[in-house]
């Protein structure tokens, strides 16, 4: 019979089907967070930190973050340099965990939610940063739901890897290759987002939206893309003004 659970996490399997290196790979059965745990640590060195279930998952925008056991990847790569990241970093990573994943109907909703059929969501990041000393280091925390618990109640529409593809995804395997993709990026420092490729996935472009600021005040106006500093650039009238911050919904016209 096959098995639909969800394998145990392992560092030692993790690490051998690995490009990258790092200096370590924490894996925990149940902590509050996983953000939180490398923040609180605040060493500086190359390490990933994953749980098998968080109970204090922190999301965007002050929200949580479910994180049931053995249901998702619920894991945190701790970088360090003597630079705050750049505005880019999130949605650099986001591309490259759609292009990584390989799914069809996969899309990216500004700035770095993963949705598929532009309106369920897949996965979602929240990349925190602490200065140590000359140093800043920089956690990028990525929640991806792999196979959810079918009761899995929380205040947006979802989707999980497992309902889109049908497929019960190795998460070892997953963890390696989504790793060694955000790795190829900061090893190269390469945080420049081609405009091209970001059209392709930007179910946002064109669309009437609402973005919510988090004094909870909001703007309405039509989405036209990024600036080349990861910023949403909105048309507001016959205006086209950029923001860095704030939460999209699309406006039902
Ligand atoms: C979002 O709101 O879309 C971001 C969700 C980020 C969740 C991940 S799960 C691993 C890491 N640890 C946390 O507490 N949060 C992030």
């Amino acid at each position: 019979m096959i098995s639909l659970n969800l394998e145990p996490l392992n560092a030692q399997i993790i690490r051998d089907q690995m490009k990258y290196q790092l200096d370590d790979i924490l894996i925990f059965e149940n902590i509050p967070s996983t953000n939180q745990f490398l923040l609180d640590q605040g060493l500086l060195k190359k390490q990933v930190c994953l749980a098998n279930s968080q109970s204090n998952g922190k999301g965007r925008q002050g929200k949580g973050w479910l994180s049931p056991p053995n249901s998702g990847l619920w894991l945190s790569l701790q970088w360090f340099e003597n630079i705050p990241p750049p505005s880019t970093l999130g949605l650099k990573l986001a591309l490259t965990l759609v292009e990584t994943l390989s799914i069809s109907n996969l899309g990216i909703k500004w700035s770095n939610d993963i949705v598929w059929k532009e309106r369920y969501k897949l996965a979602g990041f929240l990349i925190e940063t602490k200065q140590i000393g000359k140093q800043w280091q920089w956690v990028i925390g990525l929640g991806l739901n792999v196979k959810m618990p079918e009761n899995h109640q929380v205040n947006q529409l979802w989707t999980d890897l497992y309902r889109i593809s049908g497929k019960i995804f190795d998460r070892n395997k997953l963890t390696a290759q989504i790793l060694d993709s955000f790795l190829e990026i900061l090893e190269n420092k390469n945080f420049q987002i081609d405009p091209k490729i970001w059209k392709k996935y930007d179910i946002l472009f064109q669309k009437p939206v609402i973005l919510h600021f988090s004094n909870q005040s909001s703007l309405e106006g039509v989405a036209m893309g990024i600036s080349e500093h990861g910023a949403l650039k909105l048309q507001i009238g016959s205006e086209i003004k950029t923001f860095m911050s704030g939460d999209v919904t699309v406006r039902l016209t």
